[in-house]
């Protein structure tokens, strides 16, 4: 059921396999910083191939291979690659295939990563496809949820800033609604969830949408939170009409719910200042460790199937 398979988007999966990573990685949580002592996946190679900028992905994907025992090669810039010399996707793609037994791959255009499957053997990763999918994220964000602040149903969850080019949200606003939970979309009119996402959601949980985070606080257990991301508009003048429009202060939190969490994929730019990150409510470095385990799960599951 898992040897061999594509993880290309978080609607791939059903919630009892999602449920299959979190448990296995909550197993591998103790092996993600001493790594693992049988090294499973020693006889294994990972290719990462990032056409786009990344810290937390591609370092946690390597990570989970190596302490899993696997090697890793690959690329994090296109200089120094035949991509700079005009190579396509699908060219490079079928080079790599025969170089590793798995490939993670990041690119800036939406659907890359299914065309990749289309010319792969070995399993293909999305690590996040232009404004698309970012399957593994998702799934750590469920982790992080289940390990800080317990069962993921019953939850009110709220997104807040760049809902319309935020990968990380569409996949993960997604795979939320196969819970019993509510949704809150807090963003500017020029960056709501795209409507073929929302229409799709809707059919299962309850959906609010506002501009105003003030109003929805109080029914918030989980905040997360995104960058606007500059990189993704078309024209700067629209940028810049949304920049540092929603700022998580210390006493907009103070006002939310006991228990209430916030995390954010990461990079931050300024939607959370750097005296929110010692509150109890901060969890988003604790997310970025989790994508280890998370990593290490599927990178076990794909690979060696059992
Ligand atoms: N969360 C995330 O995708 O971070 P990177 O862009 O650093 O990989």
């Amino acid at each position: 059921m898992w040897l061999n398979r594509d993880i290309v988007s978080i609607s791939d999966l059903n919630v009892e396999e999602i449920m299959e990573v979190i448990d296995r990685a909550n197993k591998m949580l103790p092996y993600s910083s001493s790594g693992h002592p049988e090294k499973p996946l020693s006889d294994k190679i990972v290719a990462t191939l990032f056409y786009e900028p990344s810290t937390r992905t591609r370092l946690s994907f390597e990570a989970a291979a190596m302490r899993l025992g696997a090697r890793v090669l690959g690329f994090g810039a296109l200089e120094g690659t035949s991509v700079s010399k005009g190579e396509t996707l699908s060219d490079t793609i079928r080079i790599v295939n025969g170089y590793s037994d798995a490939i993670v791959l990041r690119h800036p255009s939406e659907g890359a990563a299914r065309l990749a499957s289309e010319f792969a053997d070995v399993p293909v990763i999305n690590a996040g496809d232009g404004a698309g999918q970012h399957p593994t994220q998702t799934i750590l964000d469920i982790f992080t949820i289940w390990k800080e602040s317990g069962p993921v149903s019953g939850k009110g969850i709220g997104f807040v800033g760049d809902l319309k080019y935020g990968r990380t949200v569409h996949s993960l606003s997604k795979a939320l609604s196969l819970f019993d939970i509510s949704l809150y979309f807090i963003s500017p009119e020029e960056l709501k969830i795209p409507k073929h996402i929302k229409k799709d959601i809707e059919k299962r949980v309850p959906v609010k949408e506002t501009k105003n985070l003030d109003e929805v606080i109080e029914d918030i257990d989980v905040l997360y939170v995104t960058r606007i991301q500059k990189e993704r508009f078309p024209d700067l003048e629209e940028y810049k009409k949304v920049a540092g429009i929603y700022v998580i202060r210390p006493s907009l939190l103070s006002r939310g719910r006991k228990n209430l969490i916030v995390m954010h994929p990461l990079p931050r730019v300024d939607e959370i200042p750097s005296e929110v990150d010692n509150l109890p409510q901060a969890k988003y470095f604790k997310q970025a460790s989790y994508g280890v385990p998370v990593r290490m799960a599927i990178l076990d599951l794909i690979l060696r199937g059992d």
